[in-house]
C-alpha cells in the first residue's frame, strides 16, 4: 500500500496530462513569478512580517495595492476562500441594521453560516430559470425599508450574470447595503468581453474566490468594500472573529503576486483575447447547445462569462467525450461545465468540440421545479434546537428541518434549517433519486440510494 496515498494519487492524475478545465485558475502554466512558492516562504507573523496597528506592515501594503487595482476603499486577503468573505460581508452589512435579509436561494453555504450566526431572517428569492439567478424585478419587488441587507450570488456557478444595475440602485434608494458573492467572477473587473463586475455596478461588499479563476493558490480569496453604507470597522470586527489566527504566508504571497499581475496589461490582453476566441468557438460550433452562447443571443441584459462553457445535453455522455481531452469542473445530469484560463489551450477545446458535435447533445435537460419553502423557524432557531432527531424521510412530513437538504449539483438548497418538510419535498427527493440517484447533502444514505434519513427539530 502507498505510504503517501494522496501524493501518489495526484502524481497519477497529473501523468494523464489532460487539460484542466476546472479550478484553481492557475493551471500548470504559471503566468507570474512563482519564486515565492517555496517551503522557506511558509512563514508566520514574525519580525517585519507581523501585522501592525498603523497598517504599515507588508500585508496591509499589499492589500492596499489590491484595493487600488479594484478601485475600492479596502480589500481583505482571505486564506479561507470566498467562504470567509461571504460570511463576514453578510454579518458586517447587517450589523445594527436588523435581521430581515433578501437573499438568493442559490447562495453558497457560507451565506447560511451568516444567517445562523447572525440570527437573520431570510426572504428567499428563487432563480428565474435553470442555471440563472433571480430576475432583477423579482429582487426589487422583495426589497422593503426594513431589509437589513440584500445578498446576491452573481454569477451562478455557470457564469450567468443577471443585470443588477437597477437592483443596486433600488437597494441604495432604501439605504439597503448590497453584498454580492462574485466568487466566480474575480477575472471580470475592468476587462472587455466579460460580464460587468458588481464592483462597477456599485455593490457595497463583493466577495471574490480569486483561486477559482485567477492564478492564486487554492483557498486564496478577497473581500472588497466601497461606498458609505458599510462601516469598515464592522468588516474588520467580523473578519477577525471568523478568520484563522495562522494565515498562510504562501496563500497571501499568491495574492500579492496577483495584485502585481493585475497591473500587467499583457495579462488583461490574454483574458480579453480568450473571450474573443471563446465566442468564435460558440459560432463555429453553433450546433452544440452551449448555454453561454444561448444567453448572449438574448436582449434582456443577462450576461454570460466566456470563461465558462456549459454543454447542455446528456451529462454522462458529454462528460465521457470531454474527459478524453480534459477534466471538467462540474457534471450534472443535463450539463457539463468547463472553466477556461488564458494559460490553457483553446485549440484542445476546439478538438474536443469537433468530436462532441457528432453526439446527440442538444436535448434540453429535464428540470425538476423545487417546491417553495414553508418557513417555521429561522435557520438559527432551528440550529439551536438540541439534539436533533433523525427521521426516515418517508415519515418526516410535517417536521421542521434541522439541517439543510442540498442536492448536488448544482447545490441549490431544497430545504434550509427551519423549513417544513412537506409532502412536496419528499416527492421531489423521490423524483430526483429516480432521475439521477444524485447526492443530497444532509440526507443520510439509505440502502440502494433511495429515500434516506433527515435530521429534524424536536
Ligand atoms: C457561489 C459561491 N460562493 C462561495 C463559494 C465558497 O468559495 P470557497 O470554496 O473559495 O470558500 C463557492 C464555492 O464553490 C461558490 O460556488
Amino acid at each position: 500500500m502507498s505510504q503517501m496515498p494522496l501524493v501518489d494519487a495526484i502524481k497519477a492524475h497529473l501523468s494523464e496530462k489532460k487539460q484542466q478545465w476546472h479550478t484553481p485558475g492557475h493551471g500548470p502554466n504559471l503566468p507570474l513569478d512563482g519564486s515565492w512558492l517555496n517551503w522557506a516562504y511558509d512563514l508566520t507573523e514574525v519580525g517585519a512580517l507581523s501585522p501592525t496597528n498603523d497598517r504599515t506592515d507588508p500585508i496591509s501594503q499589499s492589500m492596499r495595492r489590491m484595493a487600488e487595482i479594484f478601485g475600492v476603499k479596502r480589500s481583505w486577503y482571505s486564506v479561507q476562500g470566498a467562504s470567509l468573505p461571504v460570511t463576514a460581508a453578510i454579518l458586517a452589512a447587517t450589523s445594527r441594521r436588523g435581521t430581515s435579509v433578501v437573499i438568493e436561494r442559490t447562495c453558497h453555504r457560507s451565506a447560511l453560516s451568516a444567517l445562523i450566526i447572525g440570527g437573520l431572517e431570510p426572504h428567499w428569492i428563487y432563480p428565474a430559470q435553470p442555471f440563472h439567478g433571480a430576475s432583477p424585478n423579482q429582487i426589487i419587488e422583495a426589497l422593503t425599508p426594513n431589509t437589513a441587507a440584500l445578498i446576491l450570488t452573481r454569477p451562478t456557478y455557470d457564469g450567468v450574470a443577471s443585470d443588477i444595475g437597477s437592483v443596486v440602485e433600488a437597494a441604495h434608494r432604501l439605504s439597503v447595503p448590497v453584498v454580492v458573492d462574485e466568487a466566480h467572477g474575480t477575472h471580470w473587473y475592468g476587462r472587455q468581453g466579460y460580464p460587468t463586475s458588481a464592483l462597477e455596478l456599485g455593490a457595497d461588499l463583493v466577495a471574490h474566490g480569486a483561486h477559482k479563476t485567477e492564478p492564486v493558490l487554492t483557498q486564496a480569496g478577497l473581500l472588497h468594500a466601497q461606498g458609505d453604507l458599510i462601516a469598515m470597522g464592522d468588516v474588520d470586527l467580523w473578519w477577525d472573529l471568523l478568520s484563522t489566527s495562522s494565515p498562510s504566508y504562501l496563500l497571501m504571497s499568491s495574492l500579492d503576486a496577483y495584485q502585481a499581475l493585475r497591473r500587467d496589461q499583457g495579462w488583461t490582453s490574454r483574458w480579453e483575447m480568450m473571450a474573443l476566441q471563446t465566442r468564435e468557438l460558440w459560432h463555429r460550433f453553433s450546433e452544440i447547445n452551449i448555454l453561454q452562447a444561448q444567453i448572449e443571443k438574448r436582449a434582456d441584459g443577462t450576461q454570460a462569462d466566456p470563461a465558462k462553457m456549459t454543454l447542455i445535453g446528456n451529462g454522462s455522455q458529454i462528460r465521457e467525450a470531454v474527459e478524453r481531452w480534459g477534466w471538467a469542473e462540474k457534471t450534472e445530469p443535463g450539463a457539463v461545465t468547463l472553466i477556461f484560463s488564458p494559460t490553457g489551450k483553446l485549440s484542445v477545446v476546439h478538438s474536443m468540440l469537433s468530436t462532441l458535435k457528432y453526439l446527440a447533445v442538444t436535448s434540453a435537460p429535464k428540470h425538476l421545479v423545487m417546491p417553495k419553502p414553508i418557513v417555521q423557524l429561522t435557520p438559527r432557531e432551528a440550529f439551536m434546537h438540541n439534539p436533533p432527531v433523525s427521521v426516515d424521510l418517508k415519515n418526516a412530513v410535517g417536521n421542521i428541518a434541522h439541517r439543510a437538504l442540498v442536492p448536488y449539483p448544482p447545490g441549490i438548497p431544497l430545504v434550509q434549517p427551519g423549513e417544513e418538510i412537506t409532502e412536496d419535498v419528499v416527492n421531489w427527493v423521490e423524483a430526483w433519486q429516480t432521475l439521477h440517484a444524485g447526492f443530497i447533502e444532509g440526507l443520510d444514505a439509505a440502502d440502494g440510494g433511495r429515500g434516506g434519513w433527515v435530521w429534524v427539530v424536536k
